[in-house]
């Protein structure tokens, strides 16, 4: 098992990974098209196999995570990777981190609670709009629920590594 920053060696292995998972190379946030591949993030390779992949885009003061997988579920992978993207925005003095995710999906709205993201807003209609520039996205997610809206999670960075600061 290998947890470890994104490497050069690994980007043919994320884009064909990104695109089995993401039906495209390219992501949709807020209307800004991304390739992960070429992003910073980290990932988990167990027995030549891809088990868990963060990507990632710093912009301002903020850490966004764009996508975020594990294919083991329920073995702490995602909250491991996504523990050491907070560890690394937090080495460089980046006090937010924050991400979308669709309305539909109902797993990632448990996990990012659980680990003390909040949800602070919901954009309507946006991915229906992200749809006209990436046909591939479904127009029926997780559950037969329609894929209609962006949901923005956010995490106070500091709060969360000293919750005595939110008293
Ligand atoms: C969301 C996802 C990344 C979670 O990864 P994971 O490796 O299974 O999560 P972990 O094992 O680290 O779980 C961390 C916590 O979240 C909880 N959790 C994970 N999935 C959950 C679910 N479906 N329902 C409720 N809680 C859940 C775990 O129970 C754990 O809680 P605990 O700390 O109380 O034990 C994974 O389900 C996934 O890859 N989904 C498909 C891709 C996706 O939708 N990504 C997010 C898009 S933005």
């Amino acid at each position: 098992m290998s947890r470890r920053p994104i490497q050069n060696e690994d980007r043919q292995a994320i884009a064909d990974f990104i695109e089995k998972h993401w039906r495209s190379k390219k992501v949709m946030s807020q209307g800004k098209a991304y390739y992960p591949h070429e992003q910073e993030g980290f990932i988990e390779w167990r027995d030549g196999q891809i088990a868990g992949l963060l990507t990632m885009a710093y912009q301002d003061e903020a850490l966004e995570v764009l996508t975020l997988n594990s294919m083991l579920e329920g073995e702490r992978i995602g909250s491991s990777l996504m523990l050491m993207a907070i560890e690394d925005a937090r080495k460089r003095n980046i006090n937010r981190i924050w991400l979308t995710t669709t309305n539909d999906n109902i797993k990632a709205l448990a996990f990012y609670q659980k680990l003390g993201f909040r949800m602070t807003a919901v954009n309507l209609g946006v991915v229906d709009e992200a749809r006209k520039a990436k046909p591939e996205i479904p127009t029926v997610g997780f559950e037969g629920i329609a894929v209609r809206d962006e949901v923005v999670f956010e995490l106070p960075i500091k709060a969360y590594l000293d919750p005595e600061s939110l008293a």
